[in-house]
Order: structure tokens, then sequence, then C-alpha cells
């Protein structure tokens, strides 16, 4: 695509977009600012060059910025998004700070910032009804804001296309969600009403929070946000958040993002595989080892609980201990397997990760805290078909499937294991399954073509390479593909290209 317009123009929406969302557009994303600008005036029926002085010229209505934010941010998000952090947040955060002394008011606020169409916050929702049903007494305020209203309005709708569902365990989308005429979802009224939303620009100078929350916030997410913005923009948003905190709340970024908060009023938390910022000083306890070159950073076991030690509890927490008999006993130890299995995993010793894991998923006890289960499934799986027990290995990559059968990943697992055991076709059919639910999955796509090229179908083998081609040349050239064993985009992009040249 050309771009329509000037670029002494696209330099000053750039900084205009920079200024009013935070929203950051270097030279190399004026293609994504040139578009987004044509769109949103397509949209208000105004000519594009018309539209772009009119940004700047005057100061604009907020209809006009409120449709040009909706064509520049990217609102993609789904339900239990990253499952490792849901686990921790249950697990830890929550469950610390029912524990807390302070918390004998039964409040606890929590605010979604930047939650797009709504999957993150009503993920918390779910997950604190799973977790902790004994908490219906209490006072809890999810809150999910985002710039852009039209994500806002869809969050409020509560009806989701399957797409959002791509990581949900199956028994969470039965149990919480009810089937629409037209195949969609919507979210059962009693997790609906527990989450209240509105519009707010991160960026805003002294932004107004819902009055429910806005005197003491437990828990900030503000996930895969802070990547779109400069470093200065990103330290404003922080400090903003920062200060609608109470004294040890928590900031929780996306692991990718974490490194961004240098914050002076926030320490930083080590948890397995990710690491979370909490208000206040840090603690001697915060400092928990790395396990090296897992990517698993330490065992949930070194992680002390989020409240002080009974020793230093004030007399006066009396009923509130008798609330901590209350809860249910924590499932940490079955994530602490997982852990230890995946560590196995990292270290090539698979034999041992079977072991633990089959024992895990034997039991038959249905554990609402344990989200990893599906996860462990695909682990077991994967450690099975690097042992060559390629049937075992195909056994529970089905099991995985039927818990989450619209995850596009496992199915391109089994495309792998059919593939091990020298069923092409099936690996074939597994393939345009994971491409049927993801058409962007680059990797599938790729697969699919080297597959049907092995098949001798030529012509579907470079309509496959073809696609993959087309959706590598918008990505960034260094950025490393996943399931590709460390393949960067270029590399990808020389691979098929020589492949189509041949
Ligand atoms: C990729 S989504 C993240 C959604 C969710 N937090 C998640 O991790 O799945 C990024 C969201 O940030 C929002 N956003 C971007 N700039 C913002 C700003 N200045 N203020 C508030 N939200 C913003 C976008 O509209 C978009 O919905």
């Amino acid at each position: 695509m050309t771009l329509d317009l000037p670029k002494k123009l696209l330099q000053d929406l750039s900084e205009f977009i920079l200024s009013h969302t935070g929203l950051y557009f270097p030279e190399k994303k004026w293609r994504a600012l040139n578009k987004g600008i044509k769109s949103a005036a397509h949209e208000l029926g105004i000519e594009t060059n018309i539209f772009a002085n009119q940004l700047l010229a005057t100061t604009p209505t907020k209809k006009i910025v409120d449709t040009l934010t909706g064509y520049l941010t990217i609102g993609e998000t789904y339900f239990l998004r990253d499952k490792n952090l849901f686990q921790i947040l249950g697990d830890q955060i929550i469950r610390g700070l029912i524990q807390r002394p302070s918390k004998k008011n039964n409040i606890i606020n929590i605010w979604s910032a930047g939650c797009s169409s709504g999957e993150e916050p009503y993920s918390i929702a779910i997950l604190i009804d799973q977790l902790f049903p004994q908490l219906n007494g209490w006072n809890i305020t999810i809150l999910g804001t985002d710039i852009n209203p039209d994500s806002i309005k869809k969050a409020k709708k509560g009806i989701y296309t399957q797409w959002s569902f791509r990581e949900t365990p199956k028994k969470i989308i039965d149990k919480y969600f009810t089937q629409t005429a037209d195949n969609n979802f919507e979210i059962v009224p009693h997790i609906k009403t527990r989450v209240k939303f509105s519009q707010i620009n991160l960026m805003e100078k002294d932004y107004v929070l819902h009055p429910a929350i806005a005197g003491a916030v437990d828990v900030i997410l503000c996930r895969n946000v802070l990547m779109y913005f400069n470093d200065q923009n990103r330290n404003i948003a922080i400090k903003n958040l920062t200060k609608f905190l109470t004294e040890d709340g928590w900031l929780i970024t996306s692991p990718a993002e974490s490194g961004f908060i240098k914050a002076p009023e926030l320490s930083s938390v080590k948890f397995p595989n990710a690491i979370f910022h909490r208000k206040g000083m840090p603690r001697k306890e915060d400092r928990t080892t790395s396990v090296s070159g897992t990517g698993i950073k330490s065992s949930a076991k070194k992680i002390k609980p989020d409240y002080p030690k009974k020793s230093i509890a004030p007399r006066k927490t009396k009923p509130l201990s008798r609330r901590m008999t209350d809860l249910p006993p924590s499932d940490k130890l079955d994530y602490d397997i997982y852990l230890t299995a995946v560590r196995d995993y990292e270290r090539g010793a698979y034999a041992q990760t079977v072991e633990k894991l089959s024992n895990l998923l034997s039991d038959e006890i249905n554990n609402n805290a344990f989200l990893m289960k599906t996860d462990s499934m695909v682990l077991l799986s994967k450690s099975y078909a690097n042992l060559g027990k390629v049937e075992k290995a195909g056994y529970w990559c089905e099991k995985a499937i039927d818990s989450e059968k619209l995850n596009p990943e496992i199915y391109y697992l089994q495309s792998t294991i059919f593939q091990a055991a020298g069923d092409i076709k099936a690996s074939i059919r597994s393939l345009k399954q994971a491409l049927y639910l993801d058409p962007e999955f680059i990797m599938a796509h790729f697969t699919l073509g080297l597959l049907l090229q092995q098949k001798n179908k030529l012509y579907e083998s470079r309509k496959s390479m073809t696609n993959a081609l087309s959706l590598l040349k918008v990505r960034d050239p260094d950025e490393i593909l996943t399931f590709s064993d460390g393949m960067t985009v270029g590399l990808l992009i020389d691979t098929i290209s020589g492949i189509i040249k041949n």
C-alpha cells in the first residue's frame, strides 16, 4: 500500500496521536497510521486529506478522535489469556488479599485498564467465582476500562464469538456462557453484573475512575497496553495507575511488559514465569530465585503469602482467622507439580515429566483452582512424543483437544504427532482444522504447504505458502515465530520465497 498522505502530515499526525492516546507511530508504522486515518475518514464520510487536516487544525471533536482511535488501537484479547498468570492471580494475589487483616471490610477492587472488549475483566470474575465461591457476601468490584468506545460497548453486551475462547477449557465455557441463536456465547447474568465498564484514556490528564473503585484499587491489570506506548508515555501511564493503588496493591502487566515498570513506588515480585509489581517497599521474602534456562522463574513454594505472618498479626484479627479457615484448601500443590514437570521437560527429562503429569491427571477430583489442566495434557503429549511413544502422545493430544476444542495450537501439535506417526493425510487434516480456527496461523500455513508438496499437490501447496508469505510481510522481520523453533519472520520469508521460486 502506498501512502496517501504526505510524510510531513503523517509526522504531525503521529505526534497528535502520541499526545492524545499514548500510541506510538514511528515512521516504520506510518502505513498502519495512514490506513487507520483513511478508514476513519471513510467511516465519517470525509475525504482523507480534509479529515487529517481537521484533526490538526482545530480542537477535534470527541467523535473524530474516538473514530480514529477505533482504527488505530489493537484490541486483540481472549478469555483467560495467559492461564499461568490467572493461576497466580487466583492462588497468590486474590487468596492473599482475602487473608489480609485490612480486608475485614470485605471489599476488593480490581481494575482491568485497557480491557478491550471485556474478556479480561470477565475472566477475573469467573476466576473468583470458581475459586472463592464463599466470597459471595463480599463487595467485589471489577472495573474494565478502555480508550476505544466500541470495545466498551461490546464488553457491556457480553456476547462473544468462538475466537474469544481459543484457550478456554470447555468446562468453563459450559458453566459461564449460554449459546445464542447465531452461535455466539453470552456471559451468564451473575458474572455479567459483577463487572462494570467505562471509557478511559490512560493518557488523559486527571481522568476520573468509577466512584465504586476510585478510592482504593487492590489489583490493576494493565496487560498488552503499555507495549504500544513510547517510554515517556509508559512512565506517565504507570505513574497514574500507581496513584490509584492501595498500599500493597498490585500492578500486573504481561510478562513482556514487566521490564517497563520502573516506578520507585513499586517493588517487583517474582512468580513462576511472571513478575508482578506491588506498591510499597521491597520485602525480604520477595527475593525468589530464577531457575536457569527454563523460563520458569521460581518454584511457587518459594513465594511467601501476601499477608503478614501469624506472629505479627494484630490480636483483633480473630474473626478474620475464622474466615481464613473457611477458604478452600489451596490447590497450589497441583500447580507446583505442573511447574516441576515443566522444568523437567525443559531439561529434557521427559520420562520424569510423564511420571509427574500422569499422576496429576489421573486425579479425577474436579479441581477448580487448577487452570493448567489442558496445558498439562499438552505437555504430557509432547513428552511422550519426545520419548518416541507416538500412540500415547496422540491419546493425550486428543484429551487436550476435548478439553479446549477451539485452541488451534493443540491441533497444530496433533499434526506434528501424526507426522511423526507417518500419517500425512491426518496431519494435513489437523493443520486445516488449526487454520479453520486461526486463519492467520503462519506456521500452520507453512507446514501445510510443505506436506502438500510432499503429496505432490503443488498448486495447493503454493497457495498455502503464498498465504504464509502475505501474513509474514506485514510482520517485523526480526520477530521470532511461535512454533518455529526460533525462526524469524525474515528467515521464513527467504525460505518460502526460495521454495516458491524453485
Ligand atoms: C491488545 S489490547 C489488550 C487487552 C487485554 N488487556 C489483554 O491483554 O488481552 C490493548 C487495548 O489497549 C487499549 N488502549 C490503547 N491505548 C489506550 C489508552 N491510551 N488508554 C486506554 N486504553 C488504551 C486499546 O484500545 C486495546 O483495547
